[in-house]
C-alpha cells in the first residue's frame, strides 16, 4: 500500500535523484494556506504604510481628485479625523500637501514662510489632537511658487544655492508648526545639511529629516499635480534638478550625499518603475529607505480597478508586497487606508 497523502498517480519517476525532483518539489511548502503564511518570507503591516493626504481651505468641505480616482482634498478638520482613521488602522505617519489659492502663488514663494499657511495649520490641528502619529511635511516651493517649480527661478534658471536659503526658513517654519519629519523634495545641491544646521541652531534638534535622495524627472507626478493645482502653472520640466530616469548609480551618490549631510531616512520616487533603486539603495546604505507610490502609479492601477480591467485590491497589495521585497522599510501609498483595513490583523 503506498503510504503518499497525494492522490496524484505515481509520477513513475523511479530514479530518486536527491537535489532534485522528484525530491524538490518547490509546491510542497505552498500547498496549504497556512504553510503559505509560515514560509512567507515578509509581511506587510498598517505600521509600513504612510499616508498622503491634500489639505483645502475651508471647513468640513472634501473634493474628488479627478485624476486620482478614491482620493479627496480635505479641509483641516476633516484631515484632523483621518488623522485619527490613520492611527486607529495603524498608519504610523501621514504626509501633507497643500493645494495652495493662485492668488497665494508668488514669484518668491512667500506662502511658504507663512507659520499659518494650510499645512503648518494642518499640523497644529494634528499635534493638538494628542495623537500618537507623525506628520511629515515636504520641503519645496512648487506649491507656492507662480511657475510651479520646487526652487526659486532667476531669468531661466532654478537657482540652486538662493532656494536653498527659503528651503530653510521653510523648514524652519514647519519645524515649529510640530512637524515631526521634515521630507526635503526638490532636489537642490547642498539642501540636507543647510536644513540640519538650521535645524539645530533653532533648537529643533528632533526634527527628523526624510531626503527625496533618489528623485527622478518622471511623468508619474501627473495627478499630483493635479491634486495641488500646480499642473496649470508649471513651465517646462524639472529635468534641471531632479533625476535622469536613465541613471542608476546617480542614485548612490545623490543618497550618499544626503546621508552624510545629516538624513535620518531616505525615499527614492517614484516606487514601482524604480525597485532596483530601492533594492541597490537598502543593500548599499542600511539606512531606513522608504519609497514612494507616486500618483500615476496609483492611478493607473485605481482607474484600471474602476473599470474592471483588474482586481483592484490584490494589484494593491501585490504592489506594495514588491516594495517590501525590494528592501523598502515603508511605502508613501495613496492605497494606505484601503491597504490597512485589509491588513487588518
Ligand atoms: C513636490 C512633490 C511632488 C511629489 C511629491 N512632492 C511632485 C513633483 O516633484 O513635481 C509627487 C508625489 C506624487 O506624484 O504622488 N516637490
Amino acid at each position: 500500500m503506498s503510504s503518499r497523502s497525494s492522490k496524484e498517480p505515481q509520477s513513475g519517476a523511479s530514479a530518486f535523484a536527491p537535489g532534485a525532483f522528484p525530491a524538490i518539489r518547490m509546491r510542497r511548502n505552498r500547498k496549504a494556506d497556512w504553510s503559505r503564511r509560515l514560509v512567507a518570507e515578509h509581511v506587510l503591516s498598517p505600521a509600513d504604510l504612510i499616508w498622503p493626504l491634500f489639505v483645502i481651505e475651508g471647513t468640513a468641505g472634501r473634493q474628488p481628485v479627478a485624476t486620482m480616482p478614491g482620493v479627496e482634498r480635505l479641509t483641516v478638520d476633516l484631515i484632523v479625523e483621518a488623522a485619527r482613521e490613520a492611527v486607529a488602522l495603524g498608519i504610523p505617519a501621514v504626509a501633507l500637501f497643500p493645494y495652495t489659492d493662485p492668488s497665494k502663488r508668488t514669484d518668491d514663494a512667500r506662502e511658504a514662510f507663512n507659520p499659518d499657511n494650510l499645512v503648518c495649520r494642518a499640523t497644529r490641528a494634528i499635534k493638538n489632537a494628542g495623537l500618537d502619529l507623525g506628520v511629515i511635511l515636504d520641503v519645496a516651493l512648487d506649491p507656492y511658487t507662480s511657475h510651479g517649480h520646487d526652487g526659486l527661478l532667476v531669468g531661466d534658471e532654478i537657482v540652486n544655492d538662493l532656494t536653498n536659503a527659503a528651503l530653510v526658513r521653510q523648514s524652519i517654519v514647519q519645524a515649529e508648526a510640530g512637524a515631526d519629519v521634515l521630507a526635503p523634495s526638490d532636489m537642490m545641491d547642498g539642501r540636507i545639511g543647510i536644513i540640519r544646521s538650521a535645524l539645530e541652531t533653532a533648537g529643533h534638534t528632533n526634527t527628523q529629516i526624510c531626503s527625496y535622495a533618489a528623485k527622478y524627472a518622471s511623468a508619474f507626478y501627473g495627478p499630483f499635480r493635479d491634486a495641488v493645482g500646480s499642473s496649470g502653472f508649471l513651465k517646462g520640466d524639472k529635468r534641471t534638478y531632479q533625476m535622469n530616469p536613465a541613471n542608476g548609480d546617480e542614485s548612490l551618490r545623490e543618497v550618499a550625499l544626503d546621508i552624510a549631510e545629516g538624513a535620518d531616512m531616505v525615499m527614492v520616487k517614484p516606487g514601482m518603475p524604480y525597485l532596483d533603486i530601492v533594492r541597490r539603495v537598502s543593500d548599499t546604505f542600511k539606512i531606513p529607505t522608504l519609497a514612494y507610490q507616486v500618483s500615476g502609479e496609483y492611478a493607473m492601477i485605481a482607474a484600471a480597478a474602476e473599470k474592471g480591467m483588474l482586481d483592484g485590491d490584490r494589484a494593491m497589495l501585490e504592489s506594495l508586497f514588491a516594495f517590501k521585497r525590494a528592501g523598502a522599510c515603508a511605502v508613501l501609498t495613496y492605497f494606505a487606508p484601503k491597504a490597512a483595513k485589509l491588513l487588518a490583523p
